[in-house]
């Protein structure tokens, strides 16, 4: 019987070493050491011998147990470990792979500019004012001195929505809008950034919306010269130091006098270039004292007050500023171009 439960062991012990999976271990846990099972069976013979044999036989047999329990056991836990090392190794995360870059925005050029202009007027004490872009005819003409039938308003080809609502053509109807508010009696300093429409056809140069950017000061002894020392700190801290600015006598209705004013190209250093047209100089913005008619229809007595306003476009201002050739690239919104400018 001892040879017998020796033979079981080595037999069992056999089988477990060349067991494959968990599976066949099962198996020959139920087949050597089950109910049913060869130790069972063999120690079910133990009421035949001899008294003093069965605690000997009892005791080998206990070992022989202990140690196919043992061996399937020990082959269980490697095959654990096994199946979780595959499980790890399949389901492994390289750390140091590079991350997939996630693509982030960023304000488009022209919120850059503006933002910049923003900042450099109210460096100088101007507030920033918005006004809508579905203008009445009202503003956007009248009151800035464009009655209806006036020839200067041809200068802006417009969308019209109703005979008394257009998308305004310029942000100047926020001067009237924000005097009117300021009930002609107390200083106006504002600006104006927003977007403007005409009836244009697109080209490099040329668009049907646009921005533009207003300025406008209203006091008492506002002089001419106040005007000339704002832009010409404005030129100075947006294009460089060693600019100069020009003024040249033009026309607007709702300013008298008017100028236009160029700054000295920075191409050329006012030699004469392609950039500025082989005149040295760049035309950057409109400007003037404000009309007394426009002063008055907005509830400021000309006799008291005086003005100043200008309006520029930060479109071209950021063509000039970062060499845009083409006023389009700002509303086609092709990433490779606005990514151009962000700087994080
Ligand atoms: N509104 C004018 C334009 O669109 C610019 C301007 C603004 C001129 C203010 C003078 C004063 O051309």
């Amino acid at each position: 019987m001892k040879e017998q439960l020796q033979q079981l062991q080595a037999e069992a012990i056999e089988k477990v070493e060349q067991a494959t999976d968990t599976k066949e271990l099962q198996d020959i846990r139920v087949a050597y050491l089950g109910k049913k099972g060869s130790l069972t069976g063999v120690l079910r013979g133990m009421g035949k011998l001899d008294k003093e044999e069965r605690p000997i036989v009892g005791e080998i047999a206990n070992q022989v147990r202990e140690k196919i329990t043992n061996a399937l056991d020990g082959k269980l836990a490697v095959f654990e470990e096994e199946a979780l090392n595959k499980k790890l190794a399949a389901e492994a995360i390289d750390v140091t792979l590079p991350g997939r870059p996630i693509s982030v925005g960023g304000p488009h050029l022209l919120t850059t500019i503006i933002e910049e202009i923003e900042d450099l007027f109210i460096g100088m004490g101007f507030e920033v004012k918005e006004g809508p872009e579905v203008e009445t005819d009202y503003y956007n003409f009248e009151a800035l001195n464009l009655p209806k039938d006036h020839p200067a308003r041809d200068m802006h080809d417009s969308f019209y929505i109703t005979n008394e609502l257009l998308l305004r053509t310029h942000t100047s109807p926020v001067q009237a809008r924000t005097m009117q508010k300021y009930d002609g009696d107390k200083p106006v300093k504002m600006i104006c950034p927003g977007k403007v429409y005409r009836r244009d056809s697109d080209d490099a140069t040329h668009s049907h919306q646009f921005t533009q950017l207003e300025g406008l000061y209203v006091g008492k002894n506002v002089r001419m010269s106040d005007l000339k020392g704002t832009l010409d700190t404005f030129a100075k801290k947006m294009f460089g130091a060693d600019r100069k600015i020009r003024l040249r006598p033009s026309f607007f209705p709702f300013t008298e006098p008017s100028v236009e004013m160029d700054i000295s190209c920075k191409v050329c250093g006012g030699d004469g270039c392609s950039v500025c047209k082989k005149t040295g100089w760049i035309e950057i913005l409109g400007a003037g004292m404000v009309h007394p008619r426009v002063l008055s229809m907005a509830g400021y007595d000309p006799e008291v007050y005086s003005g100043f306003a200008f309006g520029m476009g930060p479109d071209r201002i950021a063509m000039l500023k970062y060499g845009v050739k083409d006023i389009r690239d700002f509303y086609t919104n092709d990433v490779r171009f606005l990514k151009q400018f962000h700087h994080a």
